[in-house]
Parts: structure tokens; C-alpha cells; sequence
């Protein structure tokens, strides 16, 4: 299985600090937060992996992580995103040197108590379709902020993207599972009404064809980009309880 890891966009909810670097060489605890990222993918097996990035500072990802070894990593590839088009979009970019492998890929601003190798290894046993990893939140304010999925049954119905009445208690976190027809159905995407190629539409693609699977984190999930403050709520936790922890 291949990695990818996706660290660009405008990270515009974490400006003035991201007018001066890449919201994901900002710091958690002791590390820049794509160092968090790229040990989550690689507690989960993953020793190949692409980093797609954009903007004035994708230079310092090369000077922070140079060829991988020291990260744990065989092989480090670079992709430069043109403009913030969204994570489908960035996913796009990884097409050849994804193949036909499947791949697990992952927001660098979202942080994992536990290493999700479990559901890597779940993918794995049946690598077809899409999986996803749901977390439980309990604010339902939080929930209009993030993908949220519609459970009927124990199934995923639909995914709403940025809800105004969460359909449920579970969030999609940004680690994603794809066999490589993920590519196929990008290249069928149109921008969504912020302009972006949206990983939910991708999502609800596989949902449509029955092939879209899920497992739910144990243990604390964040997204550092969020808000200033959801930034800050990860950064405490790391400090205290860290992160990629095995089970
Ligand atoms: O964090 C989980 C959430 O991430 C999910 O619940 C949502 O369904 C999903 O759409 C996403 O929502 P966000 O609003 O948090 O996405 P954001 O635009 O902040 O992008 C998240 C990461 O994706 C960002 O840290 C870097 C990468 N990205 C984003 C864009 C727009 C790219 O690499 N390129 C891009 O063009």
C-alpha cells in the first residue's frame, strides 16, 4: 500500500501565523505538524509515500524531511499543488505514483491519539473500494465544521460535507482508504460551490456503488487547521498524552 500524505491549500482559519509558512510546519508539542502526519502513515506499515503541497514555503518540507530514511521511510516523493483546488484535487496528483496499488491517505492537520493500523490491515484483508475512519464527536457545533455521514443500519448512506443538521454523531476524520479507481472518479469531479474538488464527492461515489467501508477511532482525533483554538486544543493534548500511540 502507498502513502499519501496531503499538506496544502491557503490555510486561511489559522492566519497571520500562515501568511509567514504552511500551516503544517506550524508546531505540535515538540515537532512540525507533518511530522505527526507522516508517523501516523508510517506506524500503519506504510514505508512509500508522496507529499503534495503548495504555496511560497514547499521548499521547507524537502529541507525538514529530505529523502524520509530518518522518518522511517524507503522512498519520499514530492508534488507541488498549483492552487488550493481542493483535497481531491491533491489526491490527483498522485496518480502515477500511486498505480494500481491501494492507498491510504492523510490530512496533514489531523492528529491521532492511537496508530490506525487496525484499520489499514482491515483495508488490506479486502483491498476494494474506499474505506474511511469515523470519530465521535460529542459538540454538535463541532460536527457543522467537518464531513459528517449518515448511518442507516451500520452503513454509510451519504456523507454531507459541512452539515447544518449533523445526521449523525460521527465525523469523517482526513484518513482515507482508496483502491485506485479513486483517480477515475476525481477526473469525473466539478468544483464544489467554494470552488473546490471535494473529497466527500469522491466519498459519496464509492458510498453510491455499495463499495465504501468504515471503522471508528478509539482515543482523540483533531484537526489542527480548524480554528486557532482547535490548534491549540491539539497541541495541549499531544503535549500531555502524545500521539501515534500502539494500542
Ligand atoms: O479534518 C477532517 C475534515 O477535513 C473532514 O471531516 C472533511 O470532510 C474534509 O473535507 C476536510 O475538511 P476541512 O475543511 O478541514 O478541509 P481543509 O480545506 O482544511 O483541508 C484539509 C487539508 O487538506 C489541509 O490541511 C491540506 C489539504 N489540502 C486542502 C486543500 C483545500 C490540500 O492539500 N490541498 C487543497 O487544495
Amino acid at each position: 500500500m502507498k502513502g499519501v500524505v496531503l499538506a496544502g491549500g491557503s490555510g486561511t482559519r489559522l492566519k497571520p501565523l500562515t501568511e509567514i509558512t504552511n500551516k503544517h510546519l506550524l508546531p505540535i508539542y515538540d515537532k512540525p505538524m507533518i511530522s505527526w502526519a507522516i508517523g501516523t502513515l508510517v506506524s500503519a506499515g506504510i514505508d512509500e509515500l508522496m507529499l503534495v503541497t503548495g504555496g511560497t514555503h514547499a521548499g521547507e518540507f524537502l529541507r525538514l524531511l529530505g529523502n524520509g530514511h530518518n522518518y522511517g521511510l524507503e522512498r519520499l516523493l514530492y508534488a507541488y499543488q498549483d492552487k488550493p483546488g481542493g483535497i481531491a484535487e491533491a489526491l490527483g496528483l498522485a496518480e502515477r505514483f500511486v498505480g494500481n496499488d491501494p492507498v491510504l491517505v492523510m490530512l496533514a492537520d489531523n492528529i491521532v491519539e492511537y496508530s490506525v493500523r487496525h484499520a489499514v490491515d482491515n483495508f488490506n484483508a479486502n483491498p476494494n473500494g474506499a474505506r474511511i475512519v469515523l470519530s465521535k464527536i460529542d459538540e454538535p457545533e463541532h460536527l457543522k465544521h467537518l464531513g459528517v455521514p449518515e448511518l442507516i443500519d451500520g452503513k454509510v448512506v451519504n456523507i454531507i460535507e459541512k452539515p447544518d443538521n449533523p445526521p449523525s454523531s460521527f465525523c469523517v476524520t482526513g484518513i482515507y482508504m482508496y483502491d485506485s479507481s479513486v483517480f477515475e472518479i476525481i477526473k469525473t469531479l466539478k468544483p464544489s460551490g467554494r470552488g473546490e474538488l471535494e473529497i466527500t464527492d469522491v466519498n459519496n461515489h464509492f458510498i453510491q456503488k455499495s463499495a465504501m467501508a468504515y471503522d471508528i477511532l478509539e482515543g482523540f482525533w483533531g484537526d489542527a487547521g480548524e480554528s486557532i483554538d482547535a490548534y491549540w486544543k491539539v497541541n495541549d493534548f499531544v503535549r500531555i498524552n502524545g500521539a501515534n500511540k500502539e494500542k
